[in-house]
């Protein structure tokens, strides 16, 4: 690996220019286990490794960029949440975070359910054994095509999203000659303390009914006139990468006080609730998530409780968390191409990927951390912006980190906490090649998803 000298760049405090950074770390070789995955570690020679294998490995091995997916890890966050909502809830991990067929396979074996929003996610579910009762179909423009694959498929509820879509269901599910599970998803009226981009429960935006003005009651009203239709609950989605449970309290607080209005009003009491995904991780040391199993015994308290005060009995909770699973599990994987140090600025550090395989910073502004993995260094921190190799200024991969005052190209820096919305999300933006996913446990690696090629661009291109 080359390792080239190159003038100072801005490194002390006094001088450091204003963004998102507190001070450098104590340690820039230690890795927080808050933001990392569990089998994640340095060897004796200062090279990160991941389910017992080391990154120059991987490297060698996958190229790079590449993602690396610890399976124990996952494994092991899918259980906690399962065991923290036990019999009486339903975890269903939202796919789009990310899906392939190795994951599905992962879910299915440690007993979770599945959310899909799409005709493509629902496919790969079907493909890949996941029973369609344990499925959820949701999206707020299904087309015609994907619901009757969903009610053909036998999908365990669809999540109805609008006044045109029960009479769609419905219809396809009478043609059918079948009675379709559904949730009615209603909008709170709650503003989730997110980005903008990422909350969903206000009203002013294209997901849900909203329960002002009695919409939720009355699609809830048509809902139950259709004999196709089996209306099992009310789904509520507030956001995501949240952390503040009140948001979840308000939400259950107005979807509970729906629930009394349907028993008042049609004397049935619907059986279940659904609160959607959207329990923030850690992205950088700075942020500090809820344990599953504190997160199952605040929803349920609050459920319980309200339907005590209501007089109902508790619905079926079911939950939906996506990024809180694999969030954490991966970590992005580059090779460092130039180091370019801006005097009185920051140095500019240019990796073999970016915004195509990560285009959360970008896109919401979000922080990620970064760290030398290919070896330790005791060189001073330097300010630097990871920045990847689109042409565009703002193909930014980490806004702001300190990494070591050696780094050189031919080094590797890995940037933690990307296993949700990063490859989901990827695009081919410049005609740059997605990257691989690889798995690792007990010493193995296998590519589950592998990296695209050129003759995978030029397959699609047929003009
Ligand atoms: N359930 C529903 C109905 C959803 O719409 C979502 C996310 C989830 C569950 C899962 O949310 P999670 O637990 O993963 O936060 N691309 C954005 C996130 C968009 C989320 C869309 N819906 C990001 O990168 O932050």
């Amino acid at each position: 690996m080359s390792r080239s000298a190159h003038p100072a760049g801005p490194r002390h405090a006094d001088v450091l220019p204003e963004g998102h950074y507190s001070a450098p770390p104590a340690d820039l070789n230690a890795l927080d286990p808050k933001v990392w995955s569990q089998t994640v570690t340095r060897d004796e020679h200062g090279v990160l490794t991941v389910g017992g294998i080391d990154v120059k490995r991987l490297a060698e091995e996958y190229g790079t960029p590449a993602y690396v997916l610890d399976e124990d890890d996952f494994r092991s966050r899918a259980r906690a949440w399962r065991t923290a909502f036990g019999e009486d809830a339903d975890v269903f991990y939202a796919g789009k975070a990310f899906l392939s067929r190795a994951v599905v396979r992962w879910l299915n074996e440690e007993g979770l359910n599945l959310d899909v929003c799409s005709g493509g996610e629902l496919a790969t579910a079907l493909s890949a054994g996941m029973p369609a009762e344990r499925i959820a179909f949701h999206g707020n423009n299904k087309s015609a095509a994907e619901i009757r694959r969903a009610v053909e498929a036998g999908v365990g509820r669809i999540v109805l999203d609008s006044f045109q879509e029960i009479v769609r269901v419905a219809h396809i599910a009478r043609e059918l000659g079948t009675r379709q599970r559904v949730q009615i998803r209603v909008t709170v009226g709650v503003e989730a303390h997110t980005h903008e981009f990422i909350a969903t429960a206000h009203e002013d935006q294209k997901f849900g009914i909203p329960l002002a003005g009695g919409q939720a009651a009355e699609a809830v009203r048509r809902a139950l006139q259709l004999d196709s239709l089996e209306v099992i609950g009310i789904h509520s989605h507030i956001g995501s990468q949240i952390f503040d449970m009140s948001g979840f309290e308000v939400a259950a607080h107005r979807v509970v006080g729906l629930l009394k209005d349907i028993r008042d009003e049609h004397g049935v009491e619907l059986p279940e609730i659904d609160l959607g995904g959207g329990l923030g991780i850690a992205y950088t040391s700075d942020d500090d998530p809820r344990e599953p199993h504190e997160i199952a015994k605040a929803l349920s308290e609050i459920v319980t409780r309200e339907c005590e005060a209501a007089k109902l009995r508790t619905p079926r909770i079911s939950v939906e968390p996506g990024r809180a699973i694999v969030g954490p599990t991966a970590f992005t994987l580059y090779e460092v191409g130039t180091v370019k140090p801006l005097e009185g600025l920051r140095t500019y550090v240019s990796v073999d990927g970016g915004m195509s395989d990560n285009i959360r910073t970008a896109l919401y502004d979000a922080e990620y951390s970064v760290a030398l993995v290919s070896r330790s260094s005791d060189a001073e921190p330097m300010l630097t912006r990871v920045v990847g190799k689109h042409c565009e200024s703002g193909d930014i991969v980490v806004k702001d980190a300190f990494l070591p005052g050696d780094l050189a190209p031919g080094d590797l820096i890995a940037v933690p906490a990307t296993g949700a919305y990063c490859r989901s999300m990827a695009s081919n933006y410049n005609h740059v090649l997605r990257p691989p996913v690889v798995a690792v446990k007990d010493g193995q690696a296998r590519v589950i998803v592998r990296r695209e090629t050129e003759e995978d661009l030029l397959r699609l291109d047929v003009g």
